[in-house]
């Protein structure tokens, strides 16, 4: 089972794609979780992408792309996947749809979990108290919601005009939500 799992920041794909893996035994491949990483080993590519991280803004599509691919050619992908974080734009759903039909590894399922955005700031805020991740700050966390409905809303429409995005209430408990997802699959 192949998934893209889009949604806004906080709106759980983390949480959702971490219980899928273990439901679905499929490998959860986070894009920002992957950049987090380099940030904190301190690659070439870290440095580059820790302050572009930090306002909330988008690493480039060709950084994020490298990354992704060399991610997809690691054995665990053959027994399927959860895209977490990508894509984030247009070009990188069309970039996705290339590097899987080149793949041969197209897509079963795309979910959207929607969540309203006073949920996704009372979210944000608690993870900010809790774990203190660098974007979580009020304004880092205004600029990311902004560019999400700026550059990200247009990936839902381009699925959504293929007929291929399936929305799901990200609201409720996590085990509601995961349920929901499950019955798509
Ligand atoms: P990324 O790591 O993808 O962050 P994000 O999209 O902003 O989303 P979050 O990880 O904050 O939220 P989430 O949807 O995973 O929710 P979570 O499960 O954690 O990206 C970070 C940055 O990396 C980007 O800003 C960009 O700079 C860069 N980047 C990444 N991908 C990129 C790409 N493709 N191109 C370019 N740049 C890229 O849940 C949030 C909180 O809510 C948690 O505290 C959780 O416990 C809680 N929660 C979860 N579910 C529920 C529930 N049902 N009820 C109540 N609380 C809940
Ligand atoms: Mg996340």
């Amino acid at each position: 089972m192949r998934i893209v799992l889009l949604g806004a920041p906080g709106s759980g794909k983390g949480t959702q794609a971490a219980l899928l893996k273990a439901r679905l035994n499929i490998a959860h491949i986070s894009t920002g979780e992957l950049l987090r990483a380099a940030v904190a080993a301190g690659t070439p590519l870290g440095l580059q992408a820790r302050a572009v991280m930090e306002k909330g803004n988008l690493v480039s599509d060709e950084v994020v792309l490298g990354m992704l691919e060399e991610r997809l050619g690691l054995p665990d992908v053959a027994s399927g996947f959860i895209l977490d974080g990508y894509p984030r734009n247009e070009a990188q759903a069309l970039a996705l749809d290339g590097l899987l039909k080149r793949m041969q590894l197209p897509l079963d399922l795309v979910v959207q979990l929607d969540v309203p955005e006073a949920s996704l700031l009372a979210r944000l805020a608690g993870r900010a108290k809790a774990e203190g991740r660098a974007d979580d700050s009020p304004e880092a966390v205004a600029n990311r919601l902004h560019v999400y409905q700026q550059q990200t809303a247009p990936v839902l429409e381009y699925y959504a005009r293929a007929g291929r995005l399936h929305r799901v209430a990200g609201e409720g408990s996590v085990d509601e939500i995961l349920g929901r997802i499950l019955a798509l699959t």
